[in-house]
């Protein structure tokens, strides 16, 4: 995949010092990565760690992922370091990859979730990138948003959720990818995609001849097991106002239908606009994977805001491509 660098990415030095001084204290930083928001914390501070999760509203069996900005420092978080990881670091590293390996012993139980893996991924942003040299160990982010929320692709976003709780915010402009990194379980038999995002099974297949689909069954928010990867909860990613996927072919009747239930609804489609009283706001999303998942979060948001009764959306076609924002629309729509 393409990953655009940021276009408003300017990077103050002074601000990536200070920020880093808070990150050694035990604060929290908002800062850009190219696919979202993170919400940073230093990853050896139990107290931050805890801070973290408070703010976050996080329930703390879900592990975190530890952002490093170098492939040496892997040794010191994983308890080795697989070939396959060190393929796979080579062709997308820095970028939009997050890979699941065995932890090593330092590794806090905060960050795991309990687990005996731990998720790492070096970041292309070059604000996050200046962040994590500057900071020289490794910074646990979650997206930048409340538990279960959507995620801020955007300073603005991170300001209005979660402002009064972080010590400052980097600004690096609009996240040039836009949806969560994919994330590859190296820790067992068999490689495993956990999260479907902009870097596809094939592009992976190209490196790791046997990677699969994970085959984990979503073992639903109410399980007291540990789940393997949280974020794969059904219920996830959600705006506040319901949200529902239609096919191209049955967007036409399920706007009709809303105006038959004298219903106000919101439109995020790929078709053209129609003109009915029933649609306060028609968002035309990109036939562009990439394009697509840029816009998904803001656009989201803004109809979340819109005032609808409910959010109509057409799904993008079951293209290897399009499963990163296919993923991400399914959660929403059961949130
Ligand atoms: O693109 C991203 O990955 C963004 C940016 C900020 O880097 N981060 C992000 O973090 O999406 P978060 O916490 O919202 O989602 C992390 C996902 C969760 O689904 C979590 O369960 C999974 O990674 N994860 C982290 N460590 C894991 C582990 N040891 N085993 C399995 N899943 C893990
Ligand atoms: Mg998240």
């Amino acid at each position: 995949m393409q990953d655009p660098s940021p276009v408003s990415a300017s990077i103050d030095a002074d601000e990536i010092k200070s920020a880093s001084t808070l990150l050694k204290a035990g604060q929290l930083v908002g800062f850009p990565t190219e696919t979202v928001y993170g919400l940073g914390c230093d990853a050896g501070n139990a107290e931050a760690l805890a801070r973290l999760y408070r703010v976050k509203g996080r329930p703390g069996e879900h592990p975190v992922i530890v952002h490093l900005s170098s492939v040496d420092q892997l040794k010191d978080w994983a308890e080795t370091v697989p070939e396959q990881a060190l393929l796979l670091a080579e062709k997308f590293w820095p970028g939009p990859m997050t890979l699941i390996l065995r932890k090593s012993d330092k590794v806090l139980p905060a960050v795991t979730g309990g687990q005996d893996t731990v998720g790492l991924r070096i970041p292309s942003h070059p604000v996050a990138l200046a962040l994590l040299k500057e900071f020289n160990s490794g910074v646990a982010a979650p997206s930048a948003n409340r538990h279960g929320k959507i995620s801020p692709t955007t300073a603005e976003h991170v300001k209005s959720e979660l402002g009064d709780f972080v010590a400052k915010v980097l600004d690096g402009g609009q996240c040039s990818v836009g949806i969560e990194s994919t994330i590859i379980d190296l820790s067992g038999d068999t490689p495993r995609i956990l999260r479907p995002g902009m870097i596809t099974l094939e592009e992976i297949e190209s490196v790791l001849k046997d990677a699969q689909k994970s085959e984990q069954k979503d073992n639903g928010n109410g399980s007291s097991v540990a789940p393997r990867a949280p974020g794969t909860l059904s219920s996830h990613y959600a705006p506040s106002t319901g949200m529902k996927l239609f096919s191209h072919r049955n967007l036409p009747r399920a706007i009709a239908t809303a105006e038959n239930l004298m219903m106000h609804v919101s439109v995020m489609a790929f078709s053209d606009p129609v003109e009915c009283p029933a649609v306060i706001t028609w968002k035309q999303l990109s036939e562009d994977p990439a394009e697509c998942a840029r816009q998904l979060y803001a656009t989201m948001r803004e109809l979340d805001g819109s005032g609808a009764d409910y959010i109509i959306v057409e799904e993008p076609p079951e293209l290897p491509e399009w499963m990163g924002i296919l993923d991400r629309l399914r959660r929403a729509a059961n949130g």
